[in-house]
């Protein structure tokens, strides 16, 4: 086989704006390859060894540097757990902090692959919907009288589907909320530092210290998804739950190789260079989506050009189902994610996702003309 195939992978041929993951010219290739040599140049055999349960400290200590860089105060790296992405943080978080039959909080919409894992672990989901600016807290206050959750789970900046963010003053009512509630904020900041013009309210790492918050990190999107290497930021009190973890006991953190590979690109700011890189790629990206939208889709769809992230977030006539017309898009060579898949109830039937990360300019604007095509056959 010629290519790396991955699950739901585009047919050839096709401009699948489903998928995403970045384009084979956005991943670091070079990158690694040099941070393998100097990481193998100066290893100390006992590096391969197993190691501790937050992760190595010297890397600890340059993601912190990373951080604090990104604004909003200072990270620190007692404050951070290495994991392996986020996926497997939620996975770790609901083991640690939950019990079948409790109450999980979600966006709705929200991130397609997050809702498999709750239920994984036999919780009840919970949907509070966005209102334009991320989410809708007086509505999630109206959900408390009725619910006890245990976990809040928000995608606060550039929200996946909808790319909406969360204003600073109502991060602070949630957390707010999550002390009086007793519920812990699981913050998915996976798109945090992708900004394409002015950066997002800090994250919600810089409000680790007022209460039950989990700031939730990935090296998927600012470096390689395949890296599967992570973090979380939280207080020492909720440190001490993850650390107690058996898994964690057995060998010490989930991923140490890697993230010595990592950590070579951390301290001489290669990454820092590669994700100024990635925001001014994926920013001429979201021009050409919003610009071949508006060519071939205005009157048809509406859509707020996102400042960050990934995605566009598509709204048809209310009669549409997306679902129904995933065949003429198949058809037109193209494809997207129909919005019911990113409800936890099914919901959000007129709408749908597309990504511009794992697409060119060029094939961009091709791809949005096959969608019209789709759209008015
Ligand atoms: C909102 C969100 N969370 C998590 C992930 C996956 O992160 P990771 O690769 O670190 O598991 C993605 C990937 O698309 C995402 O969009």
């Amino acid at each position: 086989m010629s290519v790396a195939a991955f699950d739901g992978a585009p047919e050839r041929g096709t401009i699948n704006f489903s998928v995403g993951q970045p384009s084979a010219d956005l991943l670091p290739m070079a990158l690694l390859r040099g941070a393998c040599e100097r990481f193998f140049a100066g290893a100390q055999p006992l590096e391969l060894n197993y190691g501790e349960r937050q992760g190595d400290p010297r890397f600890r200590a340059a993601l912190a540097g990373l951080l604090s860089n990104a604004g909003g105060g200072e990270a620190s790296p007692q404050s951070l757990m290495l994991t392996g992405g986020i996926s497997q943080a939620l996975d770790f978080v609901c083991g640690r902090f939950t019990r079948p039959g409790d109450t999980v909080f979600v966006e709705e919409p929200s991130y397609v692959y997050s809702f498999q894992i709750f239920r994984d672990h036999g919780l009840k989901i919970v949907g509070i919907p966005l209102d334009g600016q991320g989410l809708d807290i007086e509505q999630c206050e109206l959900k408390l009288a009725e619910h006890r959750p245990k976990l809040l789970y928000t995608i606060p900046a550039y929200n996946n589907p909808t790319g909406q963010t969360l204003s600073q003053e109502r991060r602070e009512r949630l957390v707010a909320l999550s002390r009086k509630h007793g519920f812990i904020v699981a913050a998915d900041e996976v798109y945090q530092l992708l900004h394409h013009g002015a950066p997002p309210p800090a994250s919600f790492g810089t409000l680790v210290e007022r209460g039950n918050v989990l700031s939730l990190g990935s090296f998927s999107k600012i470096l390689a998804p395949g890296l599967r290497l992570g973090w979380i930021q939280c207080n020492a009190e909720l440190m001490g739950v993850l650390t107690a973890s058996g898994m964690l006991v057995s060998g010490g953190n989930f991923n140490h190789f890697t993230s010595h590979l990592v950590r070579q690109l951390l301290e001489n700011g290669e990454l820092t260079a590669f994700i100024a890189h990635l925001r001014s790629s994926y920013a001429a990206r979201a021009e050409a989506m919003d610009q071949a939208l508006r060519t071939h889709l205005a009157g048809m769809a509406t859509w707020q050009k996102p400042q960050g992230g990934y995605f566009f977030w598509l709204e048809l006539p209310g009669h549409l189902d997306t679902e129904d017309l995933t065949a003429a898009a198949r058809q037109a060579g193209t494809g997207f994610l129909p919005g019911p898949a990113c409800s936890m109830a099914g919901g959000q039937k007129n709408c749908l996702r597309l990504s511009f990360a794992h697409y060119t300019v060029p094939d961009i604007h091709d791809g949005i003309a096959r969608l019209r095509q789709a759209l008015s056959g």
